[in-house]
């Protein structure tokens, strides 16, 4: 099949970011079920995943490249990238006439404070780690599963099926990234999304080659996990699923 346009195109990288129970949605994962194991959130943005993990009782660290910047920075960058992604939605509203654009952005406002608020003493604390992939500062299998949401696949060329113009993450450098995030992991790396940004969605191809090379290694397993994380252009893709790549015993 064809590849056509993809739904929506950005210029720069969004700080942009979600709740816990976004992370529910997309990774059909509840916190109750993460108690007593160590958690990596990468990249983690200005969601509140890791701030509600901690809240419930759970080791979880977050990662970002921006964490280098203070709060009222990190405020302001986040409340300028929620307007300017509901502009750029609000402009291919035909992709996301079933999304109430308001709450959709009211909904990334909570996640920010969420993060905001646990953010200063979360950097002492060593839970917000400035780094980026595909290089992490952990030892190999310092934490039982990984999530890893709207970065790789999302931030892909718009030719790939990505939203990103000029995007410097290659095939190339997600095989690097997934195979970094892999080391750090003793059980397994889950992300998502997994499908491209065009009408119809097609399983991304970068993945489609990484799972199959992954798979061949015979060190790891991966399937695809239905996911209920609603992104407004996803509500007729019947592919829409996080990836779970799992260690072999
Ligand atoms: C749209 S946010 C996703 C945050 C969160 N996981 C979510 O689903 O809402 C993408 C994040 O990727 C971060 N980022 C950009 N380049 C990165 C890299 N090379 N390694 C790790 N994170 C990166 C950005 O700073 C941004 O916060």
């Amino acid at each position: 099949m064809q590849m056509s346009a993809p739904t929506l195109r950005l210029d720069a990288m969004q700080f942009f970011g979600r709740l816990a129970s976004d992370y529910h949605a997309m990774f059909g994962i509840t916190l109750a079920a993460l108690r007593g194991q160590r958690i990596l959130d990468c990249p983690s943005g200005p969601c509140s995943f890791v701030a509600e993990a901690v809240a419930a009782g759970i080791d979880a660290v977050g990662v970002d490249p921006l964490y280098i910047h203070t709060q009222a920075e990190l405020r302001d960058r986040c409340e300028s990238d929620i307007a300017g992604t509901i502009k750029a939605m609000s402009e291919h509203g035909d992709h996301y006439s079933s999304l109430d654009l308001i709450t959709y952005a009211d909904s990334k406002r909570t996640a920010l404070y969420g993060f905001l608020a646990d953010y200063e003493e979360g950097k002492c604390a060593g839970r917000y780690v400035a780094a980026s992939l595909p290089l992490l500062p952990f030892a190999d299998r310092s934490f039982d599963q990984t999530f890893s949401a709207h970065l790789l696949v999302t931030y892909s060329t718009p030719e790939s099926g990505g939203i990103l113009t000029n995007s410097p993450f290659t095939e190339v450098w997600h095989m690097a990234a997934i195979t970094e995030m892999l080391r750090v992991t003793k059980h397994a790396l889950h992300v998502y999304p997994t499908t491209t940004r065009t009408s119809p969605a097609l399983r991304h191809p970068y993945l489609e080659h990484i799972v199959a090379r992954l798979q061949a290694s015979g060190e790891w397993t991966c399937r695809y996990q239905p996911s209920t994380y609603h992104r407004g252009d996803a509500a007729q893709n019947l592919l829409n699923a996080s990836l779970v790549i799992e260690r072999v015993a």
